[in-house]
């Protein structure tokens, strides 16, 4: 009796000793695994490496001539889960979005914004805010904003546009000289009395000069008077 209680006592007591053992092996394997992430949140990395990132992008200035504030109304459904825009609407998830563009990032004084977005710095203009809406994650690492960003370039440029209607009216950036983007814009015949109509207009009454930079130059002067 007692010879068969000493041999399973030394089975449970091996027994423990080799988990013990196993424990502190995998312990050591896995280690090094919390710290080798911490090097990500290097923007410019992001920007070179990132599949379908910036680098593919046109630039924000020249989709704005071809965006629709009306088409980013519609695209802001995917943002009124979290937030208002109306003048001194409620926080939600996040932060009233009133007068953003332009605004110091972190606009809304009571709103408790991550340590990452304060860390970013600066005011909400085009650039930014298209980097930030492509990828919240990338542009401020650890970010409150749980939303995947958006990909379409073309969809961003219509929600910033609708962004900046929403009490800020801050001048569009000039228009680099760009070809493609504003046959583009022609083609999908845009009438919602954006900086693309001028342009179609423009072309309507010249027609020996379609779609090229030049025709590029009225939407920027009707933008920017705008
Ligand atoms: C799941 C909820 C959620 C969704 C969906 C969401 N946001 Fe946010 N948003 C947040 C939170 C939370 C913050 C605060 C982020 C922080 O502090 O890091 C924020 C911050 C922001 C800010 C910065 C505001 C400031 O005061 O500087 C902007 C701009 C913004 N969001 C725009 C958008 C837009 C546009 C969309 C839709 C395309 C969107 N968000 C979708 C939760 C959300």
């Amino acid at each position: 009796m007692n010879d068969k209680f000493n041999t399973i006592a030394g089975w449970v007591l091996g027994g423990g000793i080799v988990l013990l053992g196993a424990t502190l092996v995998t312990n050591e394997v896995f280690k090094h695994h919390p710290l080798e992430q911490k090097g990500y949140p290097i923007e410019g990395v992001e920007e070179a490496g990132g599949a379908g990132g910036a680098a593919e992008d046109p630039p924000i200035a020249a989709l704005l001539v071809t965006a629709d504030a009306t088409r980013g109304e519609a695209a802001f459904r995917k943002c009124s889960t979290c937030h208002t825009i109306n003048d001194g609407g409620a926080n939600g998830i996040g932060p009233n979005l009133w007068r953003t563009m332009g605004s110091p990032l972190g606009h809304i004084p009571g709103f408790a914004y991550s340590d990452g977005l304060k860390a970013v710095g600066g005011t909400w203009g085009w650039e930014n805010m298209n980097d930030w809406l492509r990828n919240p994650r990338a542009f401020a690492a650890g970010t409150k904003m749980t939303f995947a960003g958006i990909s379409n370039p073309q969809e961003r440029a219509d929600l910033i546009l609708y962004l900046n209607a929403q009490g800020s009216n801050l001048p569009l950036p000039a228009a680099p000289a760009a070809e493609a983007p504003a046959a583009e814009g022609d083609a999908a015949g845009n009438a919602s009395g954006n900086a693309a109509a001028p342009a179609a207009e423009g072309n309507a009454a010249a027609p020996a000069a379609p779609a090229s930079a030049n025709a590029a130059a009225p939407a920027k002067a009707d933008a920017a008077g705008h």
